[in-house]
């Protein structure tokens, strides 16, 4: 019998790590200079978790989550997604009661039930944030600046910001009304999935993908025209501090991302090229209700996830190498069993020291050790001959320039610290 990987996920082998390690530790800096925490949650919540945060009409929620009943009968679900999970360690960890605002931020991965292809997994990773207790519209245009500037620090070119307001609980409505006024007469011309939105979800019918769902809609009641007194110069502020910062973006009236927690700012990253699905490289928005709706008081919030596989994607569409690669400084080269004696402690030495070291423990000739250092593309190689043995030396040849000299023993070690460092 042979074994595969489940379908949608994958193997992160040596080679393809480190890229993901750099992804990782970009965010990371990205964040600490933002000044956002890392928080870490569980891979699996409350199944209840996401129907209320996520939303009972939405994809996700639907058809997509890996539900399972445990031992004990609970239902449980691996995340779809971070922002829920976030906002519930939010609340019950009273992390409301500290000085206000909340900046976090969460690298991982996430699970959703998709048909899987370039860009689109069943286990996919994200970096997201999310920040809590702040109603500034300066906020939501410094949030989007953040992925802007991940994408640029990675070297990504051609990322533009989609963005949209979503209005809130109280423009929304009478948006609602105007557009299923307007789908109704029109339903039989909508895809089959559209004519069950425009009953469960009518706000997804301006996001469908369908070319002939998209003709109907381009004539559609634009939420933007309904904002509210409070939503309307919410969104102008944010557009004037987007102009302030740089940011290179558009407004997309169609936008509703898929996730039910939005309220005003809503936008996407959006790269061309690589297909709708692939191209949609990060996303995110405001959800003012969410914190209450899973419990907590009437605190604000907003955020982001960046899909780190699309990225991998993006950049390998780019021709862009991200600038990884695992080194070795040292292989130590051994000859007879009195140089393999002096070779362990030697090896231990040069790794208390900081250095990555390595030997031969195939037996190999010679030849054959050489060639390994060589493969591993070591910077240098240590060898223990046994006439220098005889006067406690060994030849270190540095490979790039095939320069070799005879050390001492006791200055090998600070020898190959030395030249690792330049
Ligand atoms: P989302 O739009 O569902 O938002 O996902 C964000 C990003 O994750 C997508 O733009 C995409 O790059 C990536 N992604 C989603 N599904 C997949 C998949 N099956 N395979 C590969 N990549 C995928 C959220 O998840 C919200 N929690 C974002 C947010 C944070 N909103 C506020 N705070």
């Amino acid at each position: 019998m042979q074994f595969r990987v489940p379908r949608g996920t994958a193997d992160i082998l040596p080679g393809e790590v480190e890229k993901w390690r750099y992804l990782e530790d970009k965010a990371r800096d990205l964040c600490r200079r933002y000044h956002f925490s890392e928080v870490r949650t569980p891979i699996f919540e409350h199944t209840e978790l996401f129907q209320r945060g996520v939303g009972e009409t939405t994809d996700i929620v639907e058809k997509e989550m890996y539900t399972f009943t445990d031992r004990a009968g609970r239902s449980l679900t691996l995340r779809p997604e971070g922002t829920a999970p976030a906002v519930r360690a939010f609340v019950e960890n009273k992390v409301y009661a500290q000085s206000q605002p909340t900046k976090w931020f969460y690298i991982g991965p996430m699970f959703r039930y998709e048909r899987p292809q370039t860009g689109r997994m069943r286990q996919f990773h994200q970096f997201g944030v999310e920040v809590f207790g702040a109603r500034d519209p300066g906020l939501d245009a410094e949030i989007i600046a953040l992925g802007r500037d991940y994408y640029e620090e990675i070297g990504l070119t051609g990322v533009t910001a989609e963005i949209n307001s979503v209005g809130c609980p109280a423009c929304r409505p009478v948006h609602r009304e105007k557009l299923v006024a307007f789908l109704t007469p029109r339903r039989e011309k909508l895809c089959r999935d559209c004519q069950a939105r425009l009953d469960r979800n009518p706000l997804r019918v301006l996001d469908c993908k369908n070319e002939s769902c998209r003709e109907i809609t381009a004539e559609a009641p634009k939420i933007t025209e309904f904002l509210c007194d409070e939503c309307g110069p919410h969104f102008e502020a944010v557009k004037e501090t987007l102009d302030l910062l740089g940011v290179n973006y558009r407004i997309n009236p169609r936008l509703v991302r898929g996730l039910d927690y939005y309220t005003q700012t809503s936008f996407e990253y959006v790269l061309e090229g690589l297909g709708a699905q692939a191209g949609t490289l990060g996303g995110g928005g405001r959800y003012n209700g969410l914190v209450e709706e899973i419990g907590g008081g009437d605190v604000p919030g907003i955020g982001f996830a960046l899909g780190l596989d699309r990225i991998l994607v993006a950049l390998k569409d780019q021709g862009i190498q991200l600038p990884v690669g695992r080194r070795l400084d040292c292989y130590v080269v051994t000859l007879g069993e009195e140089a393999r004696k002096r070779a362990i402690p030697l090896l231990a030495e040069l790794r208390r020291a900081g250095c990555s070291a390595e030997r031969d423990v195939l037996d190999r000739k010679m030849k054959g050790q050489m060639k390994a250092a060589d493969r591993e593309r070591s910077r240098y190689v240590v060898i223990l001959g046994e006439e220098e043995l005889s006067r406690d030396a060994a030849v270190v040849k540095e490979m790039a320039t095939g320069r070799q000299e005879e050390v001492r023993l006791d200055r090998l070690v600070d020898y190959i610290r030395a030249g690792s460092k330049r």
